[in-house]
């Protein structure tokens, strides 16, 4: 089969088209050919590479992933559209689980053929493309479970960095249809469009605009409900620093850097939590499927590369000249 491997970390170069092997699978596993698989920004993660996680070489990236099934099993039949619940049991010391195409032992999708664990198929929504049901895998659940952490009602106001990101985007969106009022973050006046296009109802341009004094601003200095922070070390600060009393910051991810200097007196007398957002469950996942259909939810598809140009869609999400989600198609 074709795919796309790594045999060293580094930059977008390393990504290496080729013949490789078909995969066997072992028992309790299923074999799938990809039709689509998203790029996440743990793709670049892991290809880079981050130390102290190991992956073995050669490697397969890619977690995000809409496939057809090449034999059946339970409920389901040989040729059934399927999507992949992505993540599996970790064997890592008080973290929760792996991700398949991430670290650990699993082969991602950038891929013609993968094998997965049969707990893990899930059947396609058929409301959604399969270009569609492959961008929901990681950054719509992710959003989904920051959301259901926040415990923001409806008409509460939250704050969502990176409105063009692939978590930022679906955040908008699930938070808006469930009411929220939201304020985003974007870096030039494209992805300001972009952002109001989604519905947010406030956009700040980090570029031209103190982030702290207009969310203020617009919050009669009260501050906002929750923020969803997935950039890291550069945004904790403004985000625990515009929490309202008793807000929750929800973080699942470190763009910017994993080390943050926090004011811990301000987080503390405004008797803030912070909570980490890791992923989400399958039933999560199922619950995400059934919101979104009854909400007419897409996701946004910022574009398509054919698997051989994977290089090119990393260079995309690393120049972050994204709004919304990058794919790659794998087989039609
Ligand atoms: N914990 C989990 O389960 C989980 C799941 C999914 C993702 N994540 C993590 O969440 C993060 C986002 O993932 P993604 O796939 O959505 O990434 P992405 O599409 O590449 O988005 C990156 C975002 O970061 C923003 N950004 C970069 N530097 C910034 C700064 N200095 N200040 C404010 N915003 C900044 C960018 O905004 P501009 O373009 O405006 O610069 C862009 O919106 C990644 O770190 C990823 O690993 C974690």
């Amino acid at each position: 089969m074709k795919a796309i491997v790594i045999r060293k970390h580094g930059g977008p170069g390393v990504l290496s088209y080729e013949d490789v092997p078909d995969p066997i699978p072992e028992k309790n596993h299923v074999l799938i050919k990809v039709n689509y698989c998203a790029v996440n920004h743990l793709d670049i993660w892991v290809r880079n590479g981050i130390v102290g996680k190991t992956v073995t070489f050669p490697h397969i990236l890619g977690c995000d992933i809409c496939g057809t099934l090449m034999e059946g099993f339970g409920k389901f039949k040989k040729g059934d559209k399927i999507v992949v619940y992505p993540a599996f049991e970790s064997n890592v010391p008080r973290v929760s689980f792996g991700i398949i195409g991430g670290f650990g032992k699993y082969q991602g999708g950038y891929a013609e053929i993968i094998q997965v664990p049969k707990r893990n198929i899930i059947k396609k929504p058929a409301e959604l493309s399969d270009k569609e049901a492959a961008a929901i895998n990681i950054s719509y659940l992710t959003a989904w479970n920051m959301l259901e952490k926040s415990r923001c009602k409806k008409g509460d106001i939250i704050l969502i960095w990176g409105a063009n990101s692939g978590v930022g985007s679906a955040a908008i969106l699930l938070a808006k249809a469930k009411g929220l009022k939201v304020i985003t973050i974007a870096s030039d006046s494209d992805k300001v469009k972009f952002a109001k296009k989604l519905g947010a109802d406030f956009v700040i341009n980090r570029n031209t605009s103190d982030v702290t004094s207009e969310v203020l601003r617009i919050t009669d200095n009260n501050g906002v409900d929750a923020v969803i922070d997935h950039v890291g070390a550069k945004t904790w600060p403004t985000s625990l620093e515009v929490l309202k009393v008793r807000g929750n910051m929800i973080a699942c991810g470190t763009t910017t850097g994993s080390d943050a200097t926090v004011n811990i007196r301000s987080f503390y007398s405004k008797e803030a939590q912070i909570i980490g957002g890791y992923l989400g469950t399958r039933a999560q996942l199922v619950s995400l499927h059934k919101f979104m259909k009854q909400k007419k939810i897409r996701p946004v598809i910022d574009s398509t590369y054919d698997l051989k140009d994977a290089k090119k869609a990393h260079q995309r999400m690393e120049d972050s000249s994204q709004t919304g989600k990058i794919l790659l198609q794998v087989s039609s």
